[in-house]
């Protein structure tokens, strides 16, 4: 499992170059509930591989420390009781030392296992391809943590980032792309890896639209905040308006106005706002109520996928008009892993894409991100679809 244990080092250490440029203090605090110290996300995705593999898998491994398993579990019911999300950000202790050192620990008996294990079994293989995906999916998670801890601080600080991003693209001229009415199929075939929930490929019919090959700008964007796009409800829904109220929302996350002047928080500090970068860290409500401003609409995950091959796509996360359901033939696996996608299907939009925080190769057309419609601390921006 040579191939394997080449990529375990290579996950594994990507994790720890995106915390390469923190300070200890930066590693342990947890500012509003979504957003998870990195310490936590250190000690979370050595808990899964210890978890799900380590455990079940390798002879005579002995747990790094019993206590681990109520700090370090996430939301897995039947893997017992953990500490209220809440208060991840109240644990001093474990220290972040000890966090690296069970990191260590756990790599040690991984590379053991994996360059021992010479009849891997089909399970064996696909919960490893699932602890390298899980792993990569908190990568983005602590690059949007980290940005959000450190762009709520005060001094807003600059901050050194260690990981390869893609080139976020200049948005040129608008351009369509025109889809006819017919049935299409979505959904991942099974043939490599992918989530449960991006099973069953299935077949939908689709009215003729277009999709803008583009996503929307920033300039785009300021263009509906000067003409007082968060101040009339007739864009919103009633849940996005009452958002906007109640939380005095006037433009996307990082944005600061001074002395009229848009800037935006950015790992490099405080910068004049790039009128041509696609729009980021706006919410569903915003991305809705933007498309709803111009008369246009958000596409369907299915117009999406099905359009994707035409579009420039991988800077943004995409939220789009479809709500995050099971596809047809959806079933969870047996056991804890059932519990990683499936019960989250309620309440939350399918966003399509990458962003510039997602790790490399990590998505594909087939991926369905999702996000409850208030967040907006990820990297998300707006595309723009209409009927024809
Ligand atoms: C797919 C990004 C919504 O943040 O909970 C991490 C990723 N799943 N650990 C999330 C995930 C299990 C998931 N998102
Ligand atoms: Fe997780």
């Amino acid at each position: 499992m040579t191939n394997l244990l080449e990529r375990y080092k290579q996950v594994r250490a990507r994790t720890e170059a995106i915390c390469q440029g923190l300070q200890a203090e930066d590693f342990v605090v947890q500012p509003v509930v979504d957003v998870s110290p990195p310490k936590w996300h250190l000690g979370h995705t050595t808990w899964f591989f210890e978890t799900f593999i380590l455990q079940p898998y390798a002879a005579e491994y002995a747990v790094f420390d019993a206590g681990y398993n109520f700090v370090f579990n996430s939301y897995y019911e039947s893997v017992g009781v953990r500490v209220v999300r809440t208060d991840r950000g109240n644990l001093s202790r474990p220290t972040v030392a000890d966090v690296l050192a069970y990191r260590a620990f756990v790599d040690q008996a991984m590379h053991r296992f994996l360059a021992e294990e010479t009849r891997p079994d089909e399970r064996l293989n696909a919960m490893l391809e699932l602890g390298l995906n899980h792993e990569e999916q908190h990568q983005e998670l602590l690059i949007t943590d980290i940005k959000y801890i450190l762009g709520h601080n005060p001094l807003l600080p600059a901050y050194p980032t260690c990981y390869d991003k893609p080139d976020v693209p200049h948005i040129g001229p608008e351009q369509w792309v025109s889809q006819s009415a017919g049935i299409y199929n979505i959904g991942a075939n099974g043939d490599a890896f992918c989530f449960d929930n991006e099973l069953n490929r299935h077949k939908v019919y689709l009215s003729a639209y277009q999709i803008r090959q583009q996503l929307v700008s920033n300039a785009e964007y300021l263009a509906f905040i000067e003409a007082g796009g968060y101040t009339d409800f007739r864009h919103w829904h009633a849940e996005g308006w009452e958002w906007v109220k109640a939380n005095r929302i006037d433009a996307p996350l990082y944005w600061h106005r001074i002395d009229g002047v848009w800037h935006h928080y950015t790992p490099e500090g405080l910068m004049q706002l790039p009128l041509d970068e696609p729009v980021c860290h706006v919410s569903y409500y915003e991305a809705w109520a933007y498309a709803q401003w111009r008369g246009l609409r958000l596409p369907t995950e299915a117009e999406w996928e099905t359009a994707q091959a035409q579009l420039q796509w991988g800077s943004r996360w995409e939220w789009t008009e479809s709500a995050y359901l099971p596809y047809p033939g959806f079933t969870k696996a047996e056991g804890a892993i059932g519990e990683y996608n499936g019960k989250f299907m309620v309440s939350q939009m399918v966003l399509r894409g990458a962003s510039e925080g997602t790790s490399p190769g990590h998505s594909r057309p087939t991926y369905r991100n999702f996000f409850h419609p208030p967040l907006r601390w990820q990297f998300t921006g707006i595309r723009l679809a209409r009927f024809i």
